[in-house]
């Protein structure tokens, strides 16, 4: 039996070294030396490695592989079932990243608490008197999940072994620790064993294993890349903490599309899904109220109709503040040198506010022409029509340019109801709305024309 054996690497050339030391001796880069396992002791399936057990592999014509569709776990809950691309791969590793207290904990327990199979919720964070109480709140009794609070993953594998769960959940991956490896939890050496051990179970058991993550904050996922490398599918939590809207993002995924987002509702029992969100994100404000606008976009696959409100007043400093709430500052700033140059505006003496109402955050370009029609509704004290809907990108000439599925765009603004949608002369349209007018324009002056006369 082979003993386990460790030794220290250089992340970034790749030198081992006896110990653990600051620099690394053959390339001077500092805080690049981690922990890894060289052999490990042989006791479990999914621990064992060695050579003569290994199944020789061969090269196979790729006509001869059976390409049936992959099974899928269905996990009831039908955001994340599309956002998985189908439901939940056996012997997948799936990760879910997240900033602390958007709900991460609540998504998996209860996605485990509605699940018709064996499940086993893994906590390091919480008591099991915590999850109990949350798992009161969700009011989703269930008999099927277990919970078990443990950190060290040799244990956590026994057990796993006794109760033989059909979907494991661990809650999170940085507080994990493998007795293998000697750093603390939540270290780079920590995470990758403790990774590379429940895909070894995940892969041999064809058990699929959900991962929680923490993220840093400038948003990445705690710990090393190399993670979000192992892992078969990345998914990200997102969404503003003083609002109740969050969206499930997909990074990565070895089995589906990365186009397609889930939409929650955080309500006092739970996480809801939100199955037509264009309605939600829409304020029934006051249609005399100049600055807002709706923006036809699209978020993954789906067509969402976004609210924008903007705020254009004179500056009281000397230098005009321009901040914007769910929407990129710099392209704001793009927005107003374009229309300042091209379209003749004076706004470089006003401070410009832009919100993104309902917390979220947009990257759809074709936002752009709502926030024009937003920006200038504010600066003229003309409101626009609230049954107008908009969809263009803006160039640095003041064109405005085609986008993307256009159609799409066009029959979800017919379908809530919106009489006309303003889109780039350039855009092709095949759709042929009953009910909707579609306007195109190629020119910022097209657009202030048509809109405030
Ligand atoms: P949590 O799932 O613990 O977040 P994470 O695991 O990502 O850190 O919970 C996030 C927040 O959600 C918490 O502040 C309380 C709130 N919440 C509700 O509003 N309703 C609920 O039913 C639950 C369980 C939590
Ligand atoms: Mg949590």
């Amino acid at each position: 039996m082979a003993k386990t054996k460790t030794a220290f690497f250089c992340q970034n050339c790749g030198t081992q070294s006896p110990k653990w030391q600051g620099q690394c001796s053959a390339c001077k880069q500092w805080n690049t030396i981690v922990e890894e396992v060289v052999t490990r002791e042989d006791k479990k399936p999914w621990h064992g490695d060695s050579s003569e057990k290994q199944k020789r592999t061969k090269p196979v014509r790729l006509a001869e592989i059976d390409g049936g569709e992959q099974f899928r776990m269905n996990l009831i809950d039908k955001e994340l079932n599309r956002v998985l691309g189908g439901g939940l791969v056996p012997g997948s590793l799936t990760l879910l990243g997240g900033e602390p207290g958007i709900g991460k904990s609540t998504l998996l327990l209860q996605a485990s608490l509605q699940l018709p199979f064996k499940t086993l919720y893994v906590s390091g964070e919480e008591s099991k008197r915590q999850i109990k109480m949350r798992a009161n709140r969700l009011r989703t009794g269930d008999d099927n999940c277990f919970v078990l609070t443990e950190t060290k993953t040799q244990s956590i594998f026994n057990h796993i072994e006794s109760l033989k769960p059909d979907v494991v959940v661990i809650d999170s991956i940085q507080t994990l620790h493998s007795e293998y490896i000697e750093s603390n939890p939540g270290s780079i050496s920590q995470i990758r064993e403790c990774t590379a051990e429940l895909i070894k179970f995940a892969k041999e058991t064809q058990t699929p294993v959900l991962l929680i993550g923490h993220i840093t904050k400038d948003g990445n996922i705690a710990g090393p890349k190399i993670l979000e490398h192992m892992v078969d599918t990345v998914l990200q939590f997102e969404g503003d903490r003083n609002h109740v809207y969050r969206i499930l993002r997909t990074n990565k995924n070895r089995f589906g599309s990365t186009n397609e987002i889930g939409i929650y509702e955080m309500q006092g029992s739970g996480l809801r899904q939100v199955n037509n969100p264009s309605e939600i994100l829409i304020s029934n404000t006051d249609p005399s109220l100049s600055g807002n606008s709706i923006a036809a976009t699209i978020e993954g696959a789906r067509p969402l109709m976004i609210e924008v409100q903007a705020l254009v007043s004179s500056a009281v400093y000397g230098t005009p503040q321009r901040s914007a709430t769910g929407y990129n500052a710099k392209r704001l700033n793009m927005i107003l040198a374009v229309l300042e140059k091209r379209a003749g505006f004076r706004l470089a003496a006003k401070d410009v506010f832009l919100n993104i109402t309902g917390g979220v955050s947009v990257d759809d370009t074709a936002i752009d022409l709502a926030v024009i029609a937003a920006i200038l509704s504010s600066d003229t004290d003309i409101a626009v029509n609230r049954k107008y809907c908009f969809a263009g990108e803006i160039g640095l000439s003041g064109e405005i340019r085609a986008v993307q599925r256009v159609d799409q765009r066009i029959m979800e603004a017919e379908k809530l109801g919106y009489d006309t949608i303003y889109i780039s002369k350039s855009n092709k349209v095949s759709a042929q709305p009953k009910n909707l007018k579609v306007e195109q324009v190629s020119k910022i002056e097209g657009l202030t024309n048509a809109l405030f006369g």
